[in-house]
C-alpha cells in the first residue's frame, strides 16, 4: 500500500532515495518524503501528491547526508497532505511505515496522558512517539524498538533513522514485506527488491516478525522474540526488473501488448509442446483425491478465479467454492484437512489473500498459490506455487497478470480433468491445441485497437455502463466493468446476462451503453435474446463477438467488435483484450492517470 526505503550509503543519499521511491510509486502516490542526517541532525523534506513534487522540493531545498529513509504514501489514516506525509519524526528519530497499526488510538491516548503532543492524524506518528518515549527512559535505539514492537497490533513494515546515529538503520516487518539489500560498504532497506534494484541484486527477505539492525558493515536480524537469526541471502536476477514503458504512452498499454509474449512464456512452463499435453504440475495434493477446491483472491485475481471455477467444474467435475478473500478470511468456512485452497495474486502481498492463505493452512489445507512474484510473502508461505510468468506489472490496473492467471488456471483444470479421468485425451488435446494458439489469437485481437479507440470516445460520455456475459463471459463482464471504473472513474457493473430482467433492465435507456461479451457458443442465442430486450428499450449495445455471432445477432449496435473464432475454452482469454483496450482508451480520452488511478494502489497490503 505504501513504499518504504532506507539507505546506509557512502555518498549523498537523498537523490538515491527518490530514485528508489520512483520504483515503488505504484504502491501509493498520495504524498512522499525523505529524511536524512545532515551533519548528524535529522532533517526532512516532504510533499503532497506525486513524487515529482518531492523532487521539486528537494531541488529548492536540497538535503545532504549519507544515510536516509524515504516513503511513498497511500493514505490509510489521515488526509493525503504534507503534514501527514512520512517520514514522521520526533527530536530523536524519523520513521516510515507501510501498513496499519490497529491499536494506535489506545497507544496515542496513553502517550497523550503522559503529556506527549501529536502533530498528525496518523498511526505512524504513534510509533515514532512510542520509541522516543522509550529512549527518553535511557534505552538505546535498538532496545527501544525492541520494547515497542510487541505492543503494536496490525500489519506493518517500518524503517527507523535516529538523530546522531550515522551508522544505524532499523527495520521491522509484520504482515507487510521488507527486504534488506547488501551493497559494497552500503546497506539498504526496501519494500521489495524492485526498489533496491538500482543498488544491488543481493537481497535478504525478512520473515514475519523479524526486525533488523543495519550498519554499513552488515546486518543483525532478530526474531519477534529477540533471538538472533540468519535469513537466506539471494541474488535476484536484475533482468527481472525492466520497468520502463518501451514505446508506449503508459505501462498499462505496454503490458496489454506484452500479453502474447507473456502468455506464451507461461504456456511453455505448463505445456509439453511436443506431446501437446499439460505437464504434470507440482501439486501438493492429487486432484483425484479432492472432493472440492476453495479459491480466495481479490479484485481482478478473484475474477480470474471465477473463470477458473467454470473450468474446474466443467473439465474436472471438481466442485469449486470461491470467495473474495476479505470474506473468506472471516466467514470461518469449514475446510477439510488435506484439502486444497487456491489463492490467486499478482503481487503476492495482498493482505486479505495472505490472511486467507493462513486461515486455510490453520485448517490443515494445502495451499497452491497462483502468483506473479515468486519471492512474495504469499509465494513463500504457500504449500506450492503455480507461477504466472507475466513479468513485472507496473500499471495499477492488472492486465497481463490476469491473462496469465487464466492461462495457469486452465492448465490446472486440464491437469485435474486428466487426473480425475473426466477429460478424454482427445478433449485434452483440443484444449491444449487451443491454448497453444492463444498468443497468436491475442495478437489478432490487438489489431482491433483502432476501432475500440474510436468507440471509447462514445463510452467516455457515459456516466454508467453495463457489461453482460454468460458462462465464462460473465466473470469477464465483471472484469471489464472493474477495468473501466478503476481507471476512467465511470460507474460500471458486470452482470450475468440472464440476470438482466431481474432488475438491471430498469437502468436501460439511450444513455446507458451495454457492453455484451458473446462469442458464438452454446449460450449465444440466450444472450441474443437479452440484447433484444436491451434494444427494445433504447439501450445502446456494443457487441463483442465473432463473425458467426455478428451474423446471427440480428440487431443494430452502437458497435460490433469482431474477434477471431476460438475454442470455447479459451474465449475468456481472447475476449479480455477488447475489454482492456476499451477501458484504457476511455480513460486516456478522458485524460485520466491511467497507470496510477486516484485512490488506488497496486498492492493492497492492508485490510
Ligand atoms: C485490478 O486491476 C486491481 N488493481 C485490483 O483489483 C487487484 O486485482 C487486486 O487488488 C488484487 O491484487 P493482487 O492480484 O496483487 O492480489
Amino acid at each position: 500500500m505504501c513504499g518504504i526505503v532506507g539507505i546506509l550509503g557512502k555518498s549523498a543519499v537523498a537523490g538515491q532515495v527518490v530514485d528508489s521511491l520512483k520504483r515503488l510509486e505504484y504502491r501509493g502516490y498520495d504524498s512522499a518524503g525523505v529524511a536524512t542526517l545532515e551533519h548528524g541532525r535529522l532533517t526532512r523534506r516532504r510533499a503532497e501528491g506525486k513524487l515529482v513534487n518531492l523532487e521539486l522540493r528537494l531541488s529548492q531545498e536540497p538535503l545532504s547526508g549519507t544515510i536516509g529513509i524515504g516513503h511513498t504514501r497511500w493514505a490509510t489514516h489521515g488526509r493525503p497532505n504534507e503534514i501527514n506525509a512520512h517520514p514522521h519524526a520526533t527530536d530523536r528519530l524519523a520513521v516510515v511505515h507501510n501498513g496499519i497499526i490497529e491499536n494506535f488510538r489506545e497507544l496515542k491516548a496513553e502517550l497523550e496522558a503522559k503529556g506527549v503532543r501529536f502533530e498528525t492524524e496518523t498511526d505512524t506518528e504513534v510509533v515514532a512517539q512510542l520509541v522516543t518515549h522509550e529512549m527518553r527512559g535511557d534505552k538505546g535505539p535498538a532496545e527501544a524498538v525492541a520494547a515497542v514492537l510487541p505492543r503494536l497490533r496490525g500489519a506493518f513494515a517500518l524503517a527507523f533513522l535516529f538523530d546522531g546515529e550515522e551508522n544505524l538503520l532499523i527495520g521491522a516487518r509484520r504482515g507487510s514485506p521488507l527486504a534488506i539489500g547488501h551493497g559494497d560498504g552500503e546497506m539498504y532497506l526496501g519494500s521489495d527488491a524492485l526498489a533496491l534494484a538500482p543498488f544491488t541484486d543481493q537481497i535478504t527477505y525478512m520473515e514475519e516478525g523479524d526486525w533488523a539492525v543495519l550498519s554499513r558493515s552488515g546486518v543483525e536480524i532478530r526474531t519477534a522474540e529477540g533471538a538472533p537469526v540468519k535469513r537466506q541471502r539471494q541474488q535476484i536476477p536484475t533482468g527481472a526488473y525492466a520497468a520502463d514503458k518501451g514505446n508506449h504512452r503508459h505501462f498499462m498499454a505496454k503490458e496489454i501488448y506484452e500479453q502474447p509474449e507473456v502468455v506464451a512464456r507461461t504456456l511453455a512452463h505448463y505445456i509439453d509442446m511436443a506431446r501437446g499435453r499439460v505437464c504434470p504440475v507440482d501439486m501438493p495434493v492429487d486432484f483425484a483425491r479432492l472432493d472440492r477446491i476453495s479459491i480466495a483472491a481479490c479484485g481482478t485475481a478473484y475474477l480470474a478465479g471465477m473463470v477458473g471455477k467454470y473450468w474446474f467444474e466443467r473439465f474436472a467435475r471438481l466442485p469449486v467454492e470461491i470467495d473474495v478473500a476479505s470474506e473468506f478470511r472471516y466467514r470461518e468456512a469449514p475446510l477439510e484437512k488435506g484439502g486444497l485452497t487456491l489463492v490467486i495474486s499478482q503481487s503476492g502481498e495482498t493482505a486479505d489473500t495472505l490472511a486467507s492463505l493462513r486461515y486455510a493452512k490453520q485448517c490443515g489445507q494445502n495451499v497452491l498459490a497462483v502468483v506473479n512474484v515468486p519471492t512474495s510473502t504469499i509465494a513463500r508461505e504457500s504449500t506450492a506455487v503455480a507461477p504466472t510468468l507475466a513479468g513485472i506489472e507496473v500499471g495499477v490496473a492488472s492486465t497481463k497478470a490476469f491473462l496469465c492467471q487464466l492461462t495457469v488456471l486452465l492448465c490446472l483444470a486440464v491437469a485435474a480433468g486428466r487426473a480425475r479421468g473426466t477429460l478424454s485425451a482427445e478433449d485434452e488435446r483440443g484444449i491444449v491445441d487451443a491454448l497453444i494458439g492463444v498468443p497468436g489469437l491475442l495478437a489478432e485481437a490487438l489489431k482491433g485497437e483502432r476501432q475500440i479507440e474510436v468507440l471509447a470516445r462514445e463510452i467516455a460520455k457515459a456516466t454508467d455502463v453495463l457489461y453482460l456475459g454468460r458462462g465464462t463471459s460473465y466473470p469477464l463482464a465483471m472484469e471489464g466493468a472493474l477495468k473501466l471504473k478503476e481507471i476512467s472513474y465511470i460507474h460500471a457493473e458486470g452482470y450475468a446476462a440472464g440476470e438482466l430482467k431481474h432488475g438491471p433492465i430498469a437502468l436501460i435507456d439511450e444513455r446507458m451503453p451495454v457492453i455484451v461479451i458473446a462469442p458464438y457458443d452454446a449460450v449465444f442465442e440466450k444472450t441474443a435474446s437479452n440484447m433484444q430486450e436491451v434494444a427494445a428499450r433504447g439501450g445502446r449495445i456494443v457487441l463483442l463477438t465473432d463473425e458467426r455471432g455478428a451474423a446471427e445477432a440480428g440487431l443494430e449496435t452502437l458497435a460490433t467488435v469482431k474477434l477471431p473464432e476460438v475454442h470455447p475454452a479459451v474465449a475468456p482469454l481472447i475476449y479480455t483484450v477488447p475489454v482492456q483496450l476499451l477501458a484504457y482508451h476511455t480513460a486516456v480520452f478522458m485524460g485520466k492517470d491511467v497507470d496510477q488511478p486516484r485512490n488506488l494502489a497496486k498492492s493492497v497490503t492492508v485490510e
